[in-house]
């Protein structure tokens, strides 16, 4: 059985210098190929779905296909509900048996981002095993219905986050640190590493307590991989490569194969292409072999 939330296999993760890999997925080929990738690497593994993806199929049948998944899985599998703006919809998915919730009221003021979340972490631990994200200052591009300038994006205060971190209570915890969502602009995007290192110290110095995310992982270049995992990096969120690698495989496989009418043949090659991609993901945040 290899039901796990977030926080335990991050902290592991923290404390052995690697970082768990978390994938946003859409649909059930993705969420094979995932968990494949971390069963045939022996990494642990998080699976997230966005608001939207969760509302489209129903958090039921998520967990439905999360649960049969994992509990055949002889490595640790997260299912994480992604950059959720909506208490009410954090609660459902929590009740639903997501083990692990974001709440973002990052674009919310500090006070109020406070509030929201430590509304859904109250819940989600009162409800049962399940542990929370939450996230200060806001990271740039678009992932769900979320759409943030890269002009408007915010880096997280050290001081506040320690703060934010005390009065919420949530288990791990996602600083803006300049990276972001989508595929970056410039082949040398502005990355804050002194930031992300810095709120780690303060914050796990004494032994890690609240591990830390990153997101925007799509796009960086592996030298930042590496200097984000030494500052502290203990999730790296993974969403647009995964949407590319299946529209892109669909498509040449399509184009390749007009006359060919096999929807198992292609649903093959995108979850081949997945799990490549994937074990990529998982060499390079150094989990292979630690689940
Ligand atoms: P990318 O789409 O840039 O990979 O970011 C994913 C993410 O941070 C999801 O929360």
């Amino acid at each position: 059985m290899s039901i796990a939330n977030a926080k335990e296999i991050m902290i592991e993760a923290a404390k052995k210098g690697y970082a768990v890999g978390a994938f946003n997925v859409t649909d059930l080929i993705q969420f094979e190929a995932v968990i494949d990738a971390a069963v045939e690497t022996k990494s642990p593994v998080i699976v997230q779905t966005s608001v939207k993806p969760s509302q489209f199929y129903g958090a039921d049948v998520l967990v439905a296909i999360y649960r049969t998944l994992a509990q055949k899985a002889p490595v640790p599998v997260v299912l994480h509900l992604d950059h959720c703006t909506e208490i009410d919809y954090c609660k459902k998915c929590a009740d639903a048996g997501y083990t692990n919730i974001m709440i973002d009221a990052s674009k919310q003021p500090f006070e109020e981002n406070i509030r929201q979340t430590k509304e859904v972490v109250d819940y989600c631990h009162s409800v049962g095993d399940i542990s929370v994200e939450g996230e200060l200052g806001t990271v740039s591009g678009v992932e769900d219905q979320i759409k943030v300038a890269e002009d408007e994006a915010q880096l997280a205060n050290p001081q506040q986050s320690v703060e934010f971190v005390e009065r919420t209570g949530v288990d791990i915890f996602a600083p803006a640190i300049g990276t972001a969502h989508g595929v970056y602009k410039t082949k040398n995007p502005k990355i804050d590493f002194d930031r992300l290192a810095t709120i780690n110290k303060m914050l796990n110095g004494g032994g890690i307590k609240t591990p830390l995310v990153v997101h925007g992982g799509t796009g960086l270049p592996e030298d930042y991989i590496k200097k984000l995992l030494a500052a502290g990096g203990a999730k790296f969120n993974v969403s647009t490569e995964l949407k590319h690698t299946l529209i892109d495989t669909k498509y040449e496989y399509i184009t390749a194969h007009r006359d060919e009418y096999d929807p198992g043949k292609i649903d093959k090659v995108v979850r081949e292409a997945t799990k490549k991609a994937v074990m990529h993901w998982m060499e390079m945040l150094e989990s292979v072999g630690k689940a």
